[in-house]
């Protein structure tokens, strides 16, 4: 399989602009790109939805970015009966033919970057390096599908057998797939699920997050271009009430979600009680991601790392810096760097070549992280709280110490850091408080002594381990991503193995 196919860099390492001509032309090229978008469900045959709601920037909410007419729940039923008539021609396509239409959205988006980055910047607040790294996953991600979707679905497997039998195993796909996406990658995990149903040979019915169904909007149809036919990719923007009218569905194949441990929690309830076959459920979702650096790591790289894990994006990704653990005796040189590195960090419009952290998304995330900082500092202490603009929706790095890891008891989805010291004899106290957390979806580890990273990597089951680095920016094909316990499910996406849950096997013998 190609690796990395349009990653040239690893996004992890954000983004080398090279000469500040090209960053000039792609910013020149976001604003003659930009322009209101008008969504609403994309079914065939459905109301145009409901009244037309503004969508406006999270980094300057007086910005109408486009308006979105959401689903009225009752015509899900609709559009699950239309899925069903496309996947009878759908999955019995060729699979070339499949995946060709998905490696001609590739070209489409990689054509239209300026586009997408305007969008990304304006709907949902990502920075230059940001947008960047998320329209080169999504490519990676069309891409990688249909490369592996060739190799499972292009021809049966031959199994061994007696003479006289000929045994062959194939795939197919298990029909109408409902993907349930989330605003912290709007175009890179939205594309990743929707393609990788597609490519196995599924019809979809994606549901994107209610905060960013514009650049869903835009790229359905960008895939409709493609070559993806209309009965075959539905798109469904609405709240929660879409989402369980679907998930709800006695008629769907299966359901693939990125979101919270909670909302996964209840989809698999609904999943469970509902009438019809019993369905794959495909759910990635948060992490409390720890780091833990020992007495030999290189302070430099640490800070860098850190920075980068935690505060980056806002700290708006599953895979971010939620917990640093560090060896007393080191602990107040790392911290006092990392909070030098913290203060250089500028917050702002996300559009600016000089911009490092964009703002949150909503007003919800904003007033949730006030709120977590007022309560744990009443007991634990706040060691740093960066400034923000005044006007749009921003939330500085804050780094609280904690006396013990147990004081943070869920995941705080934002860029606060927090910091427990250890002592070097108690290092197993560390890989306990980690697995007490219950969620296992990244991990870094610093430290310099081989003996060190090995015991962390056999005691922990935690599915993206990362040494001496920072721990985001999975790359597709190189480092297949997500988690297990309250971290999602599996399989990992990005992965040679991901496209077998969106399938079915299917066995024959034939009596030569
Ligand atoms: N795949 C993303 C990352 O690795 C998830 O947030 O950062």
């Amino acid at each position: 399989l190609p690796l990395a196919i349009y990653s040239d860099r690893a996004n992890s390492r954000g983004v080398e602009f090279g000469d500040r001509l090209q960053l000039a032309s792609l910013v020149a090229g976001m604003e003659r790109s930009a322009g209101t978008v008008e969504a609403g469900p994309l079914a065939p045959g459905l109301k145009p939805g409901g009244p037309a709601q503004e969508v406006r920037s999270p980094s300057d909410p007086s910005k109408i970015v486009g308006t979105v007419r959401f689903t009225d729940p009752k015509d899900v039923d609709k559009a699950v009966t239309t899925a069903l008539q496309g996947f009878k021609s759908w999955s019995r396509a060729d699979p070339d033919a499949r995946a060709a239409a998905l490696v001609r959205a590739a070209d489409l988006i990689e054509d239209r970057r300026d586009r997408f980055m305007a969008l990304l910047s304006t709907e949902a607040g990502k920075t230059l390096d940001d947008g960047i790294a998320e329209i080169r996953e999504a490519v990676d991600f069309l891409r990688y599908y249909a490369a592996r979707s060739r190799q499972m679905f292009g021809a049966m497997q031959p199994m061994p057998g007696p003479t006289g039998e000929d045994n062959r195993l194939g795939w197919r796909g298990r029909g109408v797939f409902v993907c349930i996406s989330p605003w912290n990658f709007p175009m890179a995990i939205f594309l990743g699920q929707v393609s990788a149903a597609l490519a196995a040979g599924n019809t979809v019915i994606a549901k994107p997050a209610e905060q960013t169904p514009l650049i869903a909007h835009e790229v359905i149809n960008l895939l409709h271009e493609a070559g993806v036919p209309k009965d075959v990719l539905l798109c469904l923007p609405g709240e929660g009430d879409v989402g369980a009218a679907l998930t709800s569905h006695p008629k769907i194949g299966g359901v693939a979600f990125t979101g919270s441990t909670e909302t996964a929690r209840a989809i698999n309830r609904t999943l469970a009680a509902k009438d019809g076959p019993i369905v794959p459920f495909i759910a990635e979702t948060g992490g409390l991601n720890a780091m833990i650096v020992d007495a030999t790591a290189l302070a430099e790289q640490v800070a860098d790392d850190v920075v980068m894990s935690a505060f980056r994006s806002a700290g708006q990704r599953c895979s971010a810096l939620r917990l640093l653990f560090v060896q007393e005796d080191v602990a107040d040189q790392m911290i006092e760097m990392i909070e030098g590195a913290a203060r250089e960090l500028k917050l702002g419009d996300p559009s600016q070549p000089s911009t490092d952290i964009g703002p949150v998304i909503d007003q919800d995330q904003r007033d949730m992280l006030a709120a977590h900082v007022t309560t744990i500092s009443k007991s634990q202490k706040l060691v740093y709280a960066g400034s923000a603009p005044n006007e749009g929706l921003f939330f500085a790095p804050h780094i609280v110490e904690l006396k013990d890891a147990a004081a943070l008891d869920r995941e705080i989805f934002g860029p606060i850091l927090h910091v427990v010291r250890y002592k070097a004899k108690k290092f197993d106290s560390v890989l306990d408080a980690i697995d007490a957390t219950g969620f296992g979806l990244t991990l870094g580890v610093h430290s310099r002594i081989e003996a060190t990273v090995r015991k962390v990597i056999d005691r922990l089951d935690t599915g993206n381990v990362y040494v001496n680095r920072n721990i985001i920016g999975a790359v597709v094909g190189t480092q297949p991503f997500g988690g297990s316990g309250l971290s999602g499910t599996g399989f990992k996406a990005g992965g040679p193995h991901y496209l077998m849950r969106f399938a079915v096997e299917q066995a024959v013998s034939v009596n030569t």
